[in-house]
């Protein structure tokens, strides 16, 4: 018993290999069919049904041997009993598809035709969908998406592909087993140890079942990484047959290495956080490499870093032609920074673009034009806005109730307008603003000083003063509002 079943896989195992010949045959006797309706191409019909019946036989000897191969155990149920049946339907297809083709020769009936074009067409579709199953089977479901580029993915709707580690954020509040130890499985072990493809017996894609071990028990000791199944495997020379991950596959770093080391010596836990582990120096170098970059950047940054849709550039080109100047804030992203100079109907335009492309202007540049207090109700649809020149305009208090609505305003130049106190007192909720230029407008030093007081990432700046030191030399200093 022991042995036949040997023979059955051995025989099984030539699967992979015969099933090149019906895939050859079939497309083949798939074109030359179409193909020699050409009249070109007729003298190829004669041989139309010979390939198909090669294609069928070997389908045939090719569904004997998996049924064979299946005997080995080791695959996913669900996927198998998929590629299974399409396997069966093919070969039925197949030698459907010759038998219609000996037919309709013979009696020359159109309907005959049909048919027998349908279960062509019908005979692909169940070849190309066995071997995307057979190859899920072998390779895992992800294996033609695995190296798709982000561009690709995104197209297919499929999450993108972090290169190594997501960035972690906040490194002692994070899971160690989940968002340190579990990417590195996911990256370099699950792709054999899965539901579909258990290598060893072993699946690692989840907690219960990385506790469970493969078929020689536990692969880790909690408490004892040198002793730890896993471990041991990954420190074996690459050319050892036991060596994970196998010779020829993409191999741990040594930080890798040592996180996972780590994580066992601290007991292997699956719920605890970096802060509640013991970590020695070597460690909190690696950990310090898996932090967020981007965790210090400030909002206005990361709003940047996002980027935004393009804005439409027919409409882009209509408020152009106006007379507005609008361009890219940098060659290669969606941002825009729009000015408008003087003699232009500022309030119009800017209603305009408020309407057209309001999330895209970063930038907004019209000081020293005829705004009026009123136009503002446009830029605060701007929401993006970060950057406001409007000095040297004729603004009060009022436009600031608009430009209080921009959350990440950072940058603000309101000198030589009617502005006072109360109006940049206004905008004392406006975390993002670092510079308010105020000089040469009715703002106090003392509404200057009070503003900074509220927001201390701001610089209220109130224009220079000019004091006489003596006779001969001058001091200029900028006047801040402290
Ligand atoms: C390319 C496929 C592949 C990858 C990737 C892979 N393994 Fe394996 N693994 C195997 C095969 C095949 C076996 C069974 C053969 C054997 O026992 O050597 C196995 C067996 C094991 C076993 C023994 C299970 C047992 O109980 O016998 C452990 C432990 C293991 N792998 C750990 C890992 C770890 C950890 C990684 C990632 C660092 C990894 N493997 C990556 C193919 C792979």
């Amino acid at each position: 018993m022991e042995q036949s079943s040997d023979f059955i896989i051995f025989l099984g195992r030539f699967h992979p290999l015969f099933l090149h010949l019906p895939i050859g045959f079939l497309v083949l006797g798939f074109l030359l069919e179409f193909i020699s309706r050409k009249e070109k191409y007729k003298s190829l019909q004669p041989a139309v049904g010979f390939t198909l019946l090669l294609g069928a036989i070997s389908a045939l000897v090719t569904a004997i041997l998996g049924l064979m191969l299946a005997t080995d155990g080791g695959y996913s149920e669900d996927l198998l009993s998929i590629h299974q049946w399409l396997g069966i339907g093919l070969v039925i297809f197949a030698f459907g598809a010759w038998w219609l083709y000996t037919q309709k020769e013979k009696k020359k009936e159109a309907r005959l035709d049909k048919a027998y074009v349908g279960l062509l067409s019908l005979m692909m579709v169940f070849l190309a969908g066995a071997g995307h199953y057979g190859g899920s089977l072998t390779h895992g479901t992800n294996y033609l998406t695995q190296y798709m580029p982000n561009g690709l993915r995104a197209l297919a709707g499929l999450p993108q592909q972090q290169k190594g580690f997501k960035p972690i954020e906040n490194i002692e509040e994070a899971v160690v087993f989940q968002e340190i130890v579990h990417p590195i499985l996911e990256m370099r072990c699950n792709s054999c140890h899965n539901a579909s493809k258990k290598k060893g017996e072993l699946q690692m894609h989840t907690v219960d079942y990385l506790k469970k071990g493969g078929e020689n028990g536990p692969v880790f000791v909690a408490g004892q990484p040198l002793d730890s199944e896993m471990i041991k495997r990954i420190h074996l020379p690459e050319s050892d047959d036991d060596h994970m991950p196998p010779k020829g596959k993409t191999q741990l770093t040594p930080e890798q290495v040592a996180l996972l080391e780590w994580w066992i010596e601290e007991g292997a836990p699956f719920d605890k956080k970096v802060a509640e582990l013991k970590t020695t120096s070597e460690i909190d170098d690696i950990l310090i490499t898996l932090a967020d970059p981007d965790a210090n950047k400030s909002e206005v940054e990361l709003l940047l870093a996002k980027g935004v849709e393009e804005a439409d550039p027919e409409k882009i080109k209509e408020i152009k032609s106006k007379g507005a100047m609008i361009k890219p804030l940098s060659n290669k992203e969606n941002w825009l920074q729009v000015s408008i100079s003087k003699n232009l109907p500022v309030d119009e335009l800017l209603a305009e673009i408020a309407e057209a492309f309001p999330k895209q202007v970063t930038w907004l540049d019209i000081k020293d034009s005829p705004v009026s207090d009123d136009g503002f109700a446009a830029v605060a649809k701007m929401t993006n806005l970060t950057r406001l020149r409007a000095e040297k305009t004729s603004i009060t208090d009022n436009a600031m109730s608009h430009i209080r609505e921009l959350p990440y305003l950072e940058f603000l130049n309101i000198y030589g307008t009617k502005v006072g106190d109360e109006g940049v007192l206004a905008l004392e909720d406006l975390s993002n603003l670092r510079r308010l230029y105020v000089w040469d407008s009715q703002v106090t030093k003392d509404g200057a000083r009070k503003l900074e007081g509220r927001n201390s990432k701001l610089e209220v700046n109130l224009g220079f003063e000019v004091t006489v030191v003596d006779s001969l030399s001058v001091q200029v200093v900028p006047v801040k509002g402290e």
